[in-house]
């Protein structure tokens, strides 16, 4: 069957299909508040504020710092738990650089462990295997919106007395056991970059433990509680989100339901086709936990489809599809950040530490991740993708897959 790759056609990408958050009437209302009251911090402002009250109440947390960026909540909810230099968090290397950036600003030592090659998440007994008596917590991503086996993990820090933080990033709407991921662990992390809402940059850090608000609150303030006395009682930045992301926020938080609802939508329908394509794979959700789809993950089988993943999405984006494969080119331990490692100039920081594992980050092979990046394509998620465009992607991927299969 002839497909548009071989045509020529031009490929598509997220962006061809509207923007990719709505803007409007409300957040500029919500500016305009900002403007007129003349506060932009939120030193004395009220949108920040705000916007931690409702997303705490949303995602059914006690405590929610706001902070500037994806990355700040991680380093923030490391900040928090204040390792000490050399401790081990075991984390994965199928994300976001801003996954391990914190932990490496805090000296702690990112120690990588396998994921399941059908979700691209963090295994239990890989992690598990990897626990030391230096570990002091583990850091899982919800790839794609996707959660990860949260009872097993909590179980797990629980049984090795460590720190559970959840980056749920890419995550904003799952849930896990009827409860929003980034509430099961000890702090949970989220973005309001490019991800299911947006304030430009943005982030957010909750908890549920008394204990840890303090520290929370302060560590993105740099370290300065301002009363009694204006003074700074540890190492920290500046993360403080200002009143004009806040004021976006806050209009933004209201529509999130919205944008998920949609992308569950397209989702089932995108489930259903390829779950009747031999040689396509749907990606697998644990038992009771709802995906939010930031982007949606489809395997290929390659002793089915026996070309490279980066081909098979080629041709798709000929045909009108936005997918993209590999999701990273190596996993994040492979950048020379880490593989050279080039952290704290010419240093081997924090390898030099007494005790330290010498590491050769260039050379590790994880089985789980190699077979994740090697067989998922991942379609940029719009909500405002119509029918349409869901079922002409339907029929592309099933256009695509015949092709494929037809030169076995
Ligand atoms: C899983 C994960 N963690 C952290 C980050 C960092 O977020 P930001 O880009 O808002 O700093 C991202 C961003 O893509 C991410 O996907």
């Amino acid at each position: 069957m002839a497909i548009a790759l071989e045509r020529n056609a031009p490929a598509v990408t997220g962006g061809s299909f509207g923007p990719q958050w709505d803007l409007g009437d409300e957040e500029i209302e919500q500016l305009i508040d900002v403007i007129r009251s003349g506060k932009l911090s939120r030193l004395g402002g009220t949108k920040v504020v705000q916007l931690e009250q409702d997303f705490a109440a949303r995602v059914g947390a006690r405590y929610a710092q706001a902070v500037t960026s994806g990355t700040a909540s991680v380093h923030t909810a490391v900040g928090v738990l204040d390792p000490n230099p050399g401790d081990e968090i075991i984390t994965t290397g199928v994300t976001d650089f801003g996954t391990v950036i914190g932990l490496l600003y805090q000296n702690a030592v990112p120690v990588f462990a396998d994921v399941d090659p059908r979700t691209g998440n963090l295994d239990p007994a890989s992690v598990e295997s990897l626990i030391t008596e230096r570990t002091r917590g583990i850091v899982l991503v919800h790839l794609y919106g996707n959660p990860c086996p949260l009872d097993a993990f909590v179980a797990l820090a629980k049984k090795h007395n460590l720190a559970l933080v959840e980056d749920c990033a890419q995550a904003q709407g799952a849930e896990y056991g009827g409860r929003s991921v980034g509430t099961w662990g000890d702090l949970g992390c989220f973005s309001f970059g490019g991800k299911q809402m947006t304030t430009g940059d943005g982030g957010m850090v909750v908890t549920h433990r008394d204990d840890l608000a303090e520290r929370l609150k302060w560590f993105p303030d740099k370290g300065n509680p301002r009363r009694p006395h204006y003074q700074h009682y540890y190492l920290s930045p500046n993360y403080r989100m200002t009143e004009l992301q806040g004021a976006v926020g806050v209009a933004q938080l209201r529509k999130v339901d919205e944008v998920v609802r949609r992308k569950r939508a397209a989702a089932a329908y995108l489930n259903e086709v390829i779950s009747q394509q031999e040689g396509l794979r749907v990606t697998p959700v644990q038992p009771g936990a709802k995906h939010a789809y930031w982007v949606y993950g489809f395997q290929i089988d390659p002793s089915v489809i026996r070309v490279p993943v980066a081909d098979f999405a080629r041709a798709l984006q000929t045909e009108g599809v936005p997918v993209n494969a590999p999701y990273l080119e190596k996993p994040i331990y492979q950048y020379p950040a880490l593989a050279e490692p080039h952290l704290y100039g010419t240093s081997r920081f924090p390898w030099t530490l007494p005790g330290a594992a010498e590491v050769d980050f260039a050379h590790l092979h994880l089985p789980g991740v190699e077979e994740f990046l090697a067989t998922t394509a991942v379609l940029t998620m719009n909500p405002s993708f119509t029918e349409a465009h869901v079922e002409h992607f339907g029929d592309a991927i099933q256009r695509v897959a015949a092709h494929y299969r037809g030169q076995r």
